[in-house]
């Protein structure tokens, strides 16, 4: 009797071996017609694979890669945090202790303002729906395009590729008018504080980056009675975006940026990495355009002629240099890829 159940294991467990090898070869066919074939590197692609199919037997996404898929770099894998919800939603709308004393130092906010009252006050007013950008599955690949505002976007006649990509994603005072040759003409999501802020198109998504209390208030002022002009500099007091598709970031999504991919590099992260890190989590294959300097070193925006403007990167409250090394590591990494223009 035992001998009998030993060899029906041992049939069972060959036949639950076939059926994954096939299915896997079936999965992978695709990604491996291009590569030039040696036996070293095909057993090597071929394991790679294979920890890949074992860990995930139902991939992330359809790309041929899926940024979220770990195992293959320990420096993306340690920052890496799956689990991290990027936006604010009315469940998930509050602050560990620890995060909301971070986060009420980032502006030096003194006084506690009322901040669960805030959240609801503002979910009253925008939709605060379930992560709406992590719908995504097996059988989608989003390509993301996050376009920052450096110089070197001039002359780059990168607008097509840009216009290309699911998402689109831009931020602060970035404009499009005027310069669609170089930087496209799509948006999909807009990326401000209110500091930063610009009117957008009715089909774009806002998504709010709070530093502070009052940024929260100053959004739920500027959709409705307009009471805030004035955070530390003048703000408009009205805005006129589509509230249905306004977006917060979450707070302790900033947080961890800070602490996971920056490793407390400068006082907190800038629009530009928490835009890249935010599309590591809502996107399967990201392509980032106008990061860094030009090809003269200089630090201006694309819709300026002053090269010596945009000078933030010397003001101390952000490092980039350290923000940079991120992004080169992720591209030397194969997460991401960079587009460096002129
Ligand atoms: C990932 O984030 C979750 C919260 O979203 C946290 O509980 C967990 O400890 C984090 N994991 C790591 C490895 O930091
Ligand atoms: C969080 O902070 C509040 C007030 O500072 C304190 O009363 C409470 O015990 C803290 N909770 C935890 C879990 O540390
Ligand atoms: C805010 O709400 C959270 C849960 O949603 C609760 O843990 C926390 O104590 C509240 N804080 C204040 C100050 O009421
Ligand atoms: C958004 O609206 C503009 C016109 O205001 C249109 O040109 C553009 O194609 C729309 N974009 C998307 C992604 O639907
Ligand atoms: C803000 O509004 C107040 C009165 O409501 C006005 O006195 C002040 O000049 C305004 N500030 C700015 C920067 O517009
Ligand atoms: C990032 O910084 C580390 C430590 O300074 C350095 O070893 C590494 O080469 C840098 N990586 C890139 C891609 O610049």
């Amino acid at each position: 009797m035992a001998a009998i159940k030993k060899k029906r294991l041992k049939v069972f467990t060959f036949v639950l071996l076939l059926v994954s090898l096939t299915s896997f070869f079936l999965n992978y066919a695709h990604t491996t017609a291009t590569y030039t074939w040696f036996p070293k590197q095909m057993v090597m692609h071929f394991s790679e694979h294979f920890k890949r199919f074992m860990k995930y037997p139902q991939r992330p996404c359809s790309c041929s890669q899926c940024i979220s898929e770990t195992g293959f770099a320990p420096w993306f894998d340690e920052r890496f945090n799956h689990t991290m919800q990027p936006l604010l939603n009315r469940q998930n709308a509050f602050l560990e202790n620890d995060t909301y004393t971070w986060w009420m130092k980032l502006q030096r906010e003194r006084t506690p303002k009322r901040l669960n009252e805030t959240f609801m006050d503002l979910f009253s007013i925008i939709p605060g729906d379930v992560d709406p950008l992590l719908q995504k599955g097996p059988l989608i690949c989003r390509r993301c395009a996050v376009v920052g505002n450096s110089g070197n976007l001039k002359e780059s006649h990168y607008g097509k590729d840009i216009d290309s990509h699911d998402f689109v994603l831009r931020m602060n005072r970035a404009p499009t008018a005027g310069f669609e040759v170089d930087v496209g003409r799509k948006t999909t999501h807009h990326l401000v504080y209110p500091e930063s802020f610009r009117e957008l198109a009715g089909n774009v998504s806002m998504i709010l980056v709070p530093f502070k209390t009052m940024d929260l208030q100053w959004l739920i002022s500027a959709l409705t009675k307009g009471t805030i002009n004035f955070t530390y500099v003048p703000v408009p007091r009205k805005i006129h975006v589509n509230r249905e598709k306004i977006l917060i970031y979450h707070p302790a999504f900033i947080k961890y940026v800070f602490d996971s991919w920056l490793q407390a590099h400068g006082r907190y992260p800038s629009t530009g990495i928490l835009s890249v890190i935010l599309s590591l989590h809502i996107c399967d294959k990201v392509d980032l355009y106008g990061f860094g300097a030009d090809s003269k070193g200089n630090w201006h925006h694309y819709w300026e002629n002053n090269p010596s403007a945009g000078a933030f990167r010397k003001t101390g409250v952000h490092d980039g240099d350290f923000e940079s090394n991120v992004t080169s590591t992720l591209a030397s990494l194969n997460k991401i890829r960079i587009f460096k223009g002129r």
